[in-house]
């Protein structure tokens, strides 16, 4: 399963890209407005980082300002991806870029019939929001599901991009029904490592091997 970084954040990614667990970065309208800084630039900087996928979203709501706002993003790096709302318009576009081999990524899907649309569209990855299901009391993971059934169905080769991830159980649900791409943010990346019984077992090791007082090096 890929790992894309959810931020728009330079100094969250360089920190984080040692790891070598970031195949893409993900951004939208509002991430860019929270990094304060030019969208442009910053998609430009982050393809220069990352060699993966880096979705750049469109803001324009009707096909024309659509697809000019698309060419533009898409020429900012050969990586990257157009994200565009899942809305007659945005399928349009999105239509016309598979077309070209333009890398696209539809968002805002809440439904597995919304997704069926988005892969007739040729969209190279859907993006299914969980979380703000859950917020609403559904169970967002019933969307990972239907879609991934939906689409092996028909073997559309739209890639299943879980968004919208609130912490590690969503991750390793969207993992256990076999989705292709989680987008997390930063803070949630951390939290995949980490178990208390790990940090309580390394303690007792060291705790030992101070007691033997040898040193490997
Ligand atoms: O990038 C889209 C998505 O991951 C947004 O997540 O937390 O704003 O629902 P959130």
């Amino acid at each position: 399963m890929k790992i894309f970084l959810d931020t728009a954040d330079l100094a969250e990614i360089e920190q984080l890209l040692p790891t070598g667990m970031i195949d893409g970065v993900t951004t939208n309208p509002s991430l860019i407005a929270k990094s304060g800084a030019d969208i442009k630039k910053t998609i430009a900087a982050i393809c220069e980082m990352v060699s993966g996928p880096v979705s750049a979203e469109v803001t324009a709501t009707d096909v024309e300002t659509m697809r000019k706002e698309a060419d533009v993003l898409a020429a900012i790096a050969p990586n990257v991806t157009v994200k565009l709302p899942l809305t007659q318009a945005g399928l349009t576009v999105c239509k016309q870029l598979s077309a070209q081999d333009v890398m696209t990524n539809v968002t805002l899907c809440f439904s597995p019939v919304q997704a069926l649309m988005a892969a007739k569209a040729g969209a190279s990855f859907i993006s299914p929001f969980v979380g703000r299901l859950d917020d609403l009391g559904q169970d967002g993971m019933n969307l990972i599901r239907d879609i991934y059934d939906v689409y092996a169905n028909y073997a559309f080769e739209t890639e299943i991009l879980v968004a919208s991830i609130r912490g590690p159980q969503h991750v390793t649900d969207a993992a256990l029904i076999g989705a292709d791409v989680v987008t997390i943010p930063p803070k949630i990346l951390a939290q995949l490592y980490k178990h208390p019984l790990t940090d309580k077992g390394l303690a007792d090791f060291l705790a030992d091997w101070d007691k033997t007082g040898q040193s490997i090096l």
